[in-house]
């Protein structure tokens, strides 16, 4: 068995999508309900039984850093003043994992990002989560389930694994789209049917970039959730840049899956992206009055 305790949370994007809430305050830290979306992702991977945590950013994002830090002069006034219970509710980050930072340098691309974080991931394998997508934790188990399906697959499996669903026509070019295998029953157009219980997973002949509508392979799209083999590493070494001048993660997959297994798991529950001016909108909202209800 290959237990996975290491992962990689890409933090290093300008968030233009969120201008000009992200101007001065990095995207990652926008609140969803009484909570930075951050907060949600890491959550997530902890819970899924991550121990090592690299955050990959650049000079103006060290308040996610902070954010994950324990502030001791804030610890000591609130403790001062008998607030113990918020002092405690800040600290709770358990002892045994630890958050890293690193930074990328120059913004060259998602993929350039995760290969950024290879001198402290060394020779593990390890997981990826985008930041800008939160699963919605306020179903029940799935917000660790389905990260946690895909760790003990790749330990079963030895194969890297890629978190898909299903989207609409309209959405198909925001997304890096799978191609299924040929012969695969599943292989329509129209993409599987989108199951909502349980996780499953299948071999993927490759994946294409943010396609057009008719280039689309399938309607099954890259959520950003990924479990990779350290083999990645590699081939993002030899990656060029493609599909808007960056060094796509994609284009590493692909290589990847000409030498070594890659499934994609289809997701259980949804998800929200959070970098997207409209849909944080509408994930704020829900994720407030959640919260709201949960108070009264
Ligand atoms: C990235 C990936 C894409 C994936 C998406 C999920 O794109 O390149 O394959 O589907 O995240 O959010 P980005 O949104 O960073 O442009």
């Amino acid at each position: 068995m290959k237990k996975i305790t290491h992962a990689v949370i890409p933090v290093a994007g300008f968030g233009t999508r969120m201008l000009p809430l992200s101007k001065a305050v990095p995207k990652e830290l926008l609140p969803l309900g009484n909570r930075p979306a951050i907060h949600y992702v890491v959550e997530e991977a902890i819970a899924a039984g991550i121990k090592h945590i690299v955050l990959v950013g650049h000079a103006q994002k060290s308040a996610i850093e902070n954010y994950f830090d324990i502030n001791a002069e804030l610890d000591n006034q609130l403790r001062h003043k008998g607030k113990d219970e918020l002092a405690d509710s800040l600290n709770w980050l358990p002892e045994d994992v630890t958050i890293s930072m690193i930074r990328q340098g120059k913004a060259l691309g998602l993929g350039h990002a995760v290969l950024a974080a290879r001198p402290i991931i060394g020779d593990h394998d390890f997981a990826v989560l985008l930041p800008d997508v939160v699963l919605n934790p306020f179903i029940t188990d799935m917000h660790k389930d389905n990260l946690a399906f895909m760790l003990a697959e790749f330990a079963n499996s030895d194969h890297s694994q890629i978190l898909v669903d299903k989207v609409a026509d309209s959405e198909v070019h925001k997304y890096g789209i799978a191609k299924l295998s040929e012969g695969d029953s599943s292989n329509s157009v129209s993409g599987i049917n989108k199951q909502t219980d349980t996780n499953a997973s299948f071999k993927v002949a490759g994946f294409v970039e943010k396609p057009s509508l008719v280039d689309a392979p399938s309607r099954l799209a890259v959520v950003g959730r990924y479990v990779f083999s350290n083999k990645i590493f590699d081939y993002l070494e030899n990656t060029t840049a493609s599909v808007g001048g960056e060094i796509q993660l994609t284009d590493a997959i692909d290589a990847l899956i000409s030498q070594h297994g890659v499934d994609v798991t289809t997701m259980v529950g949804d998800s929200y992206d959070a970098g997207d001016m409209r849909s944080y909108m509408q994930a704020f909202i829900y994720f407030a009055e959640r919260q709201l209800a949960a108070d009264e």
